[in-house]
C-alpha cells in the first residue's frame, strides 16, 4: 500500500509533493511526510495524526518555506512498524543524506538489516523501507552515482517496491524504480509555465495530473533518473531503454468533489453516468455485442472451456454475480476466486481457460499475482478494470474497460456498478460467440442493460427513504444481510459496505444456508436486511423471511417497487424499480450503499477514508 511521489526542478517543490499526497490519500493515511534539498542538505517533515496526518504535515510545511531542488513525499498504510512519526517516510540513512519513500514491501529485509547492523548502521525505525537507504548509503560512499547505486542495491533486493530517492550529493536528481508496486513518471518542458521544466513520479496517475500529461507506466525492474524535464530508465542491469507514453483519459476536476459533501456521495450520484458509460458503444441496434477493443479475437474466445473470475473486496462481489450470467447466458462453467487464496493451492487451468480478472485500480496485489499465475499456467487472461494502463491491463491478453471515472471514496461504489455492467455485457458477448443467444433475446436483453442507468437514477433519488431508515437502526450494532441467487452478491456487498464505512458487525450470508448455524443468532430485535426483489427463487427467499421473522428478527426488505406481497412481510422496505433478475443487482446494491453512508454519515465518520483501509491494496 502507501502512495510515493517525488517531484524535480520547477518552483514549488513542496507544493507539488502535498497536492500529489492529498491525491494519494485514498492509498493509505496512516501518516505522510516529506523531504527536500535544499541546498546540499536534506530536509525533512513527517506527521502522523490518522487522517489528519497530512493537514498537520501541511502546516509544518507551510511553517518552514524553503527554496529546493527537488523533493520526495510519502502517505502511509502501516505493514512493518506501528503508523509512529518515527516510521513514518521518508527514511534517512545514518549520514541524513539519503532519502527513501517506499511502497511495498522488502521480504529479506531482516537478513539485510542484519547484516548492515553489523557493518555498524544505526536504524531509527522498525520499517523494511529503512534497510534501503543504509544499502544507498554503502554503495554511495563507495563513490556510486545515485542512479547506480539504486540499481546495485536493488539487485539485493526481495519482494514488492515502488521506490523514489533523493540525495543531498546530487542536487535536482530524483531516482526511482518499481517491481509489482505501481510507478508512472511525467515530465514537463515547463512551455507555458511559469515553473520551468519538471519531472516527477508518482503510485499513480492523479497525483501529477495537473502538472503534466506527459505520462510514462514504468515496468517491473527498471530505474528512472529524472532531472528537470529529463527522463532517463535504464534496466538493472544498466542498459538504456525507451519507455511508451501512456494515453490519458483522466479529467483531473472530476477528481474534485464538485459540490457534494464527500466523494463518495458524489460517486453514488455519478452511478448511472458510470453504469451509461461502461455500456456505451458496446450495445449495437441489431442486438449483437461489439468489444473490438478486447484482444482477444473471437476465435480464441469460442475455444474457451471454462471461466475463472478472481478478485478481491467489492470487485470479487462483482465476480459473483458474472458467475450467474456466465454460467446462464454462455453456458460455460464459471467459478469466482477470491484472489489471495487462489495463489496459494493448486489451481487446475489450462490454455481453455479464460481468467477474468476484475478490479478497479488494476493494481491490487492480489489479484495481479493471480493473473500471473494463471497465465504461466497457459490460461487466457482477460482483465476488467478501470484504470486505463494499470499493471493489470497492461500484463493481462485482453481487457475490458469499466468506464466509470477516477473513484476516490476508498469504498467502492460507482466502479462496482461498473464492474457489473460490464461483466454482464462480456457474459452476453461470449453467449454471441458461442451462437446461445438468438438475436430476438439480445435485442430484449439489451434494451433492459440499455435502461439500467435510468433505473440506477430512479434508485439513487429514494435516497430521504433510505435515509430514514438507516436513522432508525442507527444505534444497532449488529447486522445480517441475506440474499439467494444474484441476491448473495448484493447482500454480501451491503454488509461489507456497512463494516467498511460505518464500523458495524454486518454478517452477508446466502439466506438458505442460515439454518445450518447463523439463526441460532437471531433473536428478538435482530435487524436481518433481506435482498427480496424478484429472482428465480423469490418464494424460497420469503420463506427464509419467514424463519427469521418467526424468531423475533426486525427484517427490513429490498422489494421490487409494487409488490406489495414482499412488503407485508417487512418491517421496513427498501422500494427499487424492476428489471431482469441478472441485472437486478446494479440496481439492488444502490440503498444499502446508501443504508451504510447516512449511517456512517449518521456517526461523524469520515466515510471517504475509513480507518485501516486503502483504496488501491498493493501489500498481499
Ligand atoms: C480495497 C478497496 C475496496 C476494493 C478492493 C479491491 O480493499 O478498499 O473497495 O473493492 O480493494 O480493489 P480493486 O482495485 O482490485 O477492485
Amino acid at each position: 500500500m502507501c502512495g510515493i511521489i517525488g517531484v524535480t526542478g520547477g518552483r514549488a517543490v513542496t507544493d507539488v509533493l502535498l497536492q500529489g499526497l492529498e491525491r494519494l490519500e485514498y492509498r493509505g493515511y496512516d501518516s505522510a511526510g516529506v523531504v527536500v534539498q535544499t541546498g546540499t542538505e536534506l530536509w525533512r517533515a513527517r506527521a502522523a495524526r490518522g487522517t489528519s496526518s497530512l493537514a498537520e504535515l501541511r502546516r509544518i510545511v507551510d511553517g518552514a518555506p524553503r527554496p529546493s531542488a527537488a523533493g520526495i513525499g510519502h502517505t502511509r498504510w502501516a505493514t512493518h512498524g506501528h503508523p509512529t512519526e518515527a516510521n513514518a517516510h521518508p527514511h534517512l540513512d545514518c549520514s541524513g543524506r539519503v532519502a527513501v519513500v517506499h511502497n511495498g514491501i522488502i521480504e529479506n529485509y531482516r537478513e539485510l538489516a542484519a547484516k548492515l547492523a553489523a557493518g555498524g548502521h544505526v536504524f531509527s525505525s522498525d520499517t523494511d523501507t529503512e534497510v534501503f537507504a543504509h544499502l544507498l548509503e554503502d554503495e554511495l560512499t563507495g563513490g556510486a552515482s545515485l542512479a547506480e547505486a539504486v540499481r546495485a542495491t536493488l539487485r539485493d533486493i526481495r519482494g514488492a517496491f515502488a521506490v523514489a530517492v533523493v540525495w543531498a550529493g546530487e542536487p535536482g536528481t530524483l531516482v526511482a524504480a518499481r517491481r509489482v508496486s505501481p510507478l508512472i513518471v511525467g515530465v514537463s518542458d515547463g512551455e507555458g509555465s511559469e515553473d520551468g521544466p519538471e519531472a516527477y513520479v508518482a503510485s499513480d496517475i492523479p497525483a501529477i495530473l495537473g502538472r503534466t500529461r506527459t505520462l510514462f507506466a514504468i515496468d517491473d525492474d527498471q530505474v528512472v533518473e529524472l532531472r528537470p524535464g529529463v527522463m532517463r530508465v535504464r534496466t538493472l542491469a544498466g542498459k538504456a531503454i525507451e519507455v511508451p507514453q501512456l494515453s490519458v483519459d483522466y479529467d483531473l476536476e472530476a477528481a474534485e468533489k464538485g459540490g457534494f459533501a464527500d466523494f463518495m456521495s458524489k460517486e453514488m450520484h455519478e452511478q448511472p453516468r458510470a453504469v451509461g458509460d461502461t455500456l456505451l458503444g458496446r450495445l449495437q441496434g441489431d442486438g449483437t455485442l461489439l468489444l473490438d477493443e478486447l484482444r482477444i479475437g473471437p476465435d480464441e474466445l469460442r475455444q474457451v472451456e471454462r471461466v475463472l473470475v478472481v478478485a478481491c473486496g467489492s470487485s470479487y462481489h462483482a465476480g459473483l454475480v458474472a458467475k450467474h450470467a456466465v454460467e446462464h447466458w454462455a453456458r460455460l462453467g464459471c467459478e469466482v476466486d477470491i484472489a489471495s487464496e487462489f495463489r496459494y493451492r493448486d489451481p487446475v487451468l489450462d490454455e481453455r481457460t479464460l481468467v477474468i480478472g476484475v478490479s478497479q485500480s488494476g493494481e491490487t496485489i492480489d489479484t495481479l499475482q493471480a493473473l500471473r499465475e494463471a497465465r504461466q499456467w497457459g490460461a487466457k487472461v482477460l482483465v476488467v478494470a478501470n484504470v486505463v494502463d494499470s499493471s493489470m491491463a497492461r500484463e493481462a491478453d485482453g481487457v475490458l474497460y469499466t468506464h466509470a471515472g477516477p473513484e476516490i471514496g476508498v469504498a467502492a461504489t460507482k466502479t462496482h456498478l461498473a464492474q457489473i455492467a460490464a461483466l454482464e455485457v462480456l457474459a452476453l458477448y461470449l453467449a454471441q460467440l458461442r451462437g446461445g443467444l438468438s438475436p430476438a433475446d439480445a435485442r430484449l436483453l439489451l434494451a433492459d442493460l440499455a435502461g439500467l442507468p435510468d433505473l440506477v437514477q430512479q434508485a439513487l433519488d429514494r435516497d430521504a427513504d433510505v435515509a430514514r431508515v438507516a436513522e432508525r437502526f442507527a444505534d444497532v450494532r449488529d447486522f445480517f444481510f441475506l440474499g439467494r441467487h444474484v441476491g448473495l452478491p448484493v447482500a454480501l456487498e451491503g454488509a461489507l459496505k456497512l463494516k467498511e464505512i460505518a464500523y458495524v458487525r454486518a454478517e452477508g450470508y446466502p439466506a438458505g444456508e442460515l439454518k445450518h448455524g447463523p439463526i441460532a443468532l437471531i433473536e428478538p430485535g435482530t435487524v436481518v436486511i433481506a435482498v427480496a426483489t424478484r429472482t428465480p427463487v423469490w418464494e424460497k427467499m420469503m420463506a427464509n423471511v419467514a424463519e427469521v421473522r418467526s424468531r423475533g428478527a426486525t427484517v427490513v426488505l429490498l422489494a421490487n417497487d409494487g409488490h406489495d406481497e414482499t412488503a407485508e412481510q417487512a418491517d421496513e422496505v427498501l422500494w427499487v424499480p424492476e428489471t431482469h433478475p441478472l441485472f437486478a443487482p446494479v440496481v439492488d446494491v444502490v440503498p444499502l450503499q446508501q443504508f451504510a453512508y447516512h449511517v456512517g454519515r449518521g456517526r461523524g465518520l469520515d466515510v471517504d477514508r475509513p480507518r485501516n483501509l486503502a483504496k488501491t491494496v498493493t501489500v498481499e
